[in-house]
């Protein structure tokens, strides 16, 4: 003999088995639109690339290139370089962005470089370590210095 709470199980297990037998095949309704793919169309580029530098990477660069000559002591300080770290690390995925990015070449490379090296500095901040922001902080400006000297209209020779 089924217990009381055995029969509500049956029951309810029923009632679903009813629903779902007497249930009209759906009409084809139109599906909520998926999520963008991380397409192009997810990015808006808002400015070129030289402002990018004026604004998000330079600052954040210098803060973080300071900090390995001049040593943060308090914790407000290091949460400014960690920051700056990050911002910077960013500004390599913003480097990359489409409509951006100008191949997928060199360019993705020094984007790729800066992002990694900008995250050590990231994770060394975050641990207060000085000598990995500063050697960090040395890679960071091969992977500025790389992009330029590729990119950058180079000075004639004398
Ligand atoms: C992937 C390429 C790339 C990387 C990496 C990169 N830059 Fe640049 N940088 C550029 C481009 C492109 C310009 C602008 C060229 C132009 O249109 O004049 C520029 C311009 C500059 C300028 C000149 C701004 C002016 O006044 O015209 C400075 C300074 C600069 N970058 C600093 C840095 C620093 C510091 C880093 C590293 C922390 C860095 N860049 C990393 C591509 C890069």
């Amino acid at each position: 003999m089924l217990r009381r709470w055995q029969w509500a199980v049956v029951l309810v297990l029923a009632v679903g088995a009813l629903a779902a037998g007497c249930s009209e095949p759906a009409p084809a309704k139109s599906e909520p639109a998926p999520a963008a793919p991380a397409s192009s169309h997810s990015f808006k580029v808002v400015g070129p690339s030289r402002q990018i530098m004026l604004a998000i990477t330079i600052p954040a660069s210098e803060t973080v290139f300071n900090a390995a000559a001049e040593p943060p002591t308090t914790d407000e300080q290091w949460v400014s370089v960690e920051r700056a770290a990050l911002t910077l690390a960013e500004s390599g995925n913003l480097l990359l962005i489409p409509g951006r990015a100008v191949d997928q070449g060199e360019w993705l490379r020094f984007s790729q470089m800066l992002i990694d090296t900008a995250g050590q500095a990231y994770e060394a901040a975050q641990a207060k370590d000085i000598d990995g922001v500063s050697e960090a902080g040395n890679t960071i400006y091969e992977a500025c210095e790389g992009c330029h000297k590729k990119y950058l209209p180079q000075p004639a020779a004398p």
